[in-house]
């Protein structure tokens, strides 16, 4: 149960993080993630546990806003929360169509990106129970994703764009053993590069698995050769010795 005081506490502490926003723009952002409703899921899962503080903002994205927040042991979350008022439904339209497992979802606003929520955390299990380096899932409710933080108090993680790496090679083969993993799950990225791939205590962590397919969708394929050019082209300019074809052979060798 969410009683009045927290949820005034919790308006509170949003108002806060939203003061804390120089240009109106990114007000504008706060107000469009923090709805009534996102207030509400928020306070759900500060009952339920899942975490005690929602601390401050990591990210902003085209469609979701991600959150660093604490458990009540002081462990840091992330909390991705996909934004309903301006989220853009084409995109995510594009890749819920098509998924058998998402065949009931209607493109109605909510729902949709409840759907796509779910999906997130969906792939991050199925990515994470084929031996993928994901953020644990802890988990989903309504348009919010819990996982676990990647980071320090001082940074979250950065992502492989934004390091200079000592051995590009070995990071190669990690990106290897993780698209590998993908597949092995059966899914396809499918907005897989440098900036969807962290880089933490010297191993890959992949992120941002919403819009992962499974193989029988019918753009997996066109997809898993955007993901693996992009992959290609990054890793060829670190003077890595790859070609898409033999990044494509390494993933789908036995
Ligand atoms: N689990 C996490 N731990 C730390 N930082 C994260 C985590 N998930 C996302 N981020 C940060 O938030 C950014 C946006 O998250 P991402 O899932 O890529 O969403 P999108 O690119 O769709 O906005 C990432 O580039 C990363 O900097
Ligand atoms: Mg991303």
């Amino acid at each position: 149960m969410i009683d009045d005081r927290r949820m005034r506490h919790l308006e509170s502490q949003v108002d806060a993080l939203r003061t804390k926003q120089k240009d109106s723009a990114t007000r504008k952002t706060y107000d469009q993630v923090f709805d009534h409703a996102a207030l509400l899921t928020i306070a759900s899962l500060i009952s339920d546990g899942v975490i005690s503080t929602l601390d401050y903002p990591v990210s902003t994205g085209k469609e979701a806003n991600v959150f660093h927040g604490t458990d009540a042991s002081g462990r840091a979350k992330a909390l991705k929360i996909y934004r309903i008022a301006t989220a853009t439904f084409r995109n995510i339209a594009t890749y819920i169509e098509g998924d058998p497992r998402f065949k009931r979802v209607k493109r109605a606003t909510k729902p949709t990106i409840f759907a796509w929520a779910q999906k997130e955390y969906k792939n991050l299990v199925r990515m994470g129970d084929a031996g993928v380096r994901v953020p644990i899932p802890e988990r989903v409710l309504d348009n919010v994703v819990v996982m676990e933080y990647i980071g320090d108090e001082t940074q979250p993680a950065p992502s492989l764009r934004e390091v200079s790496l000592d051995s590009p090679a070995s990071a190669y083969r990690d990106v290897v053993t993780n698209l590998r993993g993908i597949r092995k799950a059966k899914l396809v990225h499918a907005d897989m590069s440098e900036y969807n791939l962290l880089w933490w205590q010297d191993r890959i962590i992949v992120i941002d698995v919403g819009q992962a397919v499974p193989l029988d969708h019918p753009r997996a394929e066109e997809w898993f050769r955007r993901d693996v050019a992009n992959i290609a082209r990054f890793f060829k300019r670190l003077r890595v010795d790859v070609t898409p074809a033999s990044l494509e052979q390494e993933i789908l060798r036995d």
